[in-house]
């Protein structure tokens, strides 16, 4: 049975915390994080029904919301995961052009990641930086006003640190 380590426990507990006695069920969105950075960027069914346990949930109603947020990934991905904005005012300034190009490049589709297990590729739905289209998400961070050159600055940035790490 999977667990978080003590120190992840510690912060659930710190989240858990910050609501009223019966309201628990708020720091739903936060665990899930926790538990998806714990549990190797994904959500595998055992570890969605931890979360539940820890805020004595049905395992239904964290599926629910795991299953509505694009940020939740329910199968494995890559190290780098490139969420990139597909919404209208992306879409109007080129992100179905930069989406092919990220495929191509990759040799992946949408939702695949790469057999080195370094990329995975998501569409996602307006992440809030309209202004900066197209965008994409990549961990922690926005990558703005993409081009094929950006994406190709990026790819190469991910992989120098890939090896960095190793
Ligand atoms: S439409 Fe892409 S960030 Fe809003």
């Amino acid at each position: 049975m999977i667990h978080f380590s003590e120190a992840t426990k510690k912060e659930a507990e710190r989240l858990i915390a910050r609501y009223p006695e019966g309201k628990q069920k708020s720091a739903l969105i936060p665990l899930l994080h926790l538990a998806q950075d714990e549990f190797g960027g994904w959500l595998s069914p055992d570890a969605m029904d931890y979360v539940a346990g820890l805020l004595k949930l049905e395992p239904i109603e964290v599926y629910e919301v795991a299953t509505f947020y694009s940020m939740f990934n329910l199968k494995p991905v890559g190290h780098y995961v490139f969420e990139v904005c597909q919404t209208g005012p992306c879409m109007l300034r080129g992100s179905d052009a930069i989406i092919d190009y990220i495929k191509s490049t990759l040799q992946i589709g949408v939702g695949e990641t790469t057999r080195d297990g370094m990329f995975t590729l998501k569409t996602v739905e307006c992440l809030g930086a309209c202004g900066y289209a197209p965008m994409m998400q990549l961990g922690n961070h926005y990558r703005e006003h993409l081009t094929k050159e950006k994406v190709d600055a990026i790819i190469q940035e991910c992989r120098t640190n890939a090896a960095k790490n190793n």
